[in-house]
């Protein structure tokens, strides 16, 4: 269990640093640690954390509702990069009571809380019991709620008395650009889908295309003001929404 004061020196000892040398770092004081792969260009965090001499588990959260192209290319990197991938599913009983209650499209109508609370923060809660921390691509670019994000912290979504998990955000200080230039130099596969206006990649039902300009999480849950575009998954360590 690290003290907030720790967490916040090791914070600011890794501002400076390089992806990899914050993924080196956290290796060295972290025993049990796991990546989350989304799919999308986070897959810069797969290329670096698979090279490492001791490299993390990896995960994915396979809602049910991916587009065909990411369930292929997370498919394709787990080959790829020879790692295995865990696909966390969501629990069927609530999924089906979801449905059956408010069908299969629920989020346009009463926001996208309740079904990403089923299908992706449940499952990623049950998982992280097992981990110390958690490896996440959030950026401070990606998007107006995250301009605050750590490289490491204390994960208050995920943290039960008992057990605390450090959430680590390698990417945090690293712009979209860098990480696309990255991304072509090194020729890291890509998801198809990116070839095809898509910058931000989430579920099929709740992403779509941007066009020239839009900020990329217009092309998330669009229907849904800027502020609150964010699921469980990283909503509690965002001050902006924590404040409401
Ligand atoms: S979200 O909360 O709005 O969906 P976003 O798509 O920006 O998150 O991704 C930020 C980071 O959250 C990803 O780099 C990844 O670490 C994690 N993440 C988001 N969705 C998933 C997923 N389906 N599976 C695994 N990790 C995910
Ligand atoms: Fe459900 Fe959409 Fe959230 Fe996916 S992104 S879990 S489909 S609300």
């Amino acid at each position: 269990m690290f003290s907030s004061e720790t967490v916040s020196a090791l914070n600011d000892e890794l501002q400076g640093k390089t992806p990899k040398e914050i993924l080196q770092r956290v290796r060295e004081e972290l025993d049990s640690v796991v990546l989350a792969f989304s799919g999308a260009e986070d897959v810069l965090l797969v290329h670096l954390a698979a090279r490492l001499s001791r490299p993390p588990a990896f995960l994915t959260l396979d809602t049910g509702r991916l587009h065909a192209e990411t369930l292929q290319f997370i498919n394709d990197v787990q080959k790829h990069y020879k790692i295995p991938i865990e696909a966390l599913k969501p629990e069927q009983n609530e999924v089906d009571k979801l449905i059956k209650n408010k069908g299969l499209y629920s989020f346009y109508k009463d926001g996208h809380e309740e079904c990403c609370g089923i299908r992706k923060v449940a499952p990623l809660r049950r998982k992280l019991a097992q981990y110390d921390a958690w490896i996440t691509g959030q950026r401070r670019d990606q998007s107006p709620t995250r301009n605050e994000v750590a490289v490491i912290e204390i994960d208050r979504t995920f943290s039960i008395p008992d057990h605390q998990i450090l959430k680590v955000n390698p990417l945090a200080n690293v712009t979209s650009k860098e990480v696309w230039e990255t991304i072509r130099m090194l020729e890291i596969p890509y998801n198809p889908l990116h070839d095809r206006g898509y910058v931000s990649i989430g579920c099929e039902p709740c992403t779509r295309s941007i066009g020239p300009h839009q900020h990329e999480r217009e092309g998330r849950w669009w229907w849904e003001e800027a502020t609150i575009k964010e699921c469980g998954l990283h909503k509690g360590n965002l001050d902006i929404l924590a404040k409401d």
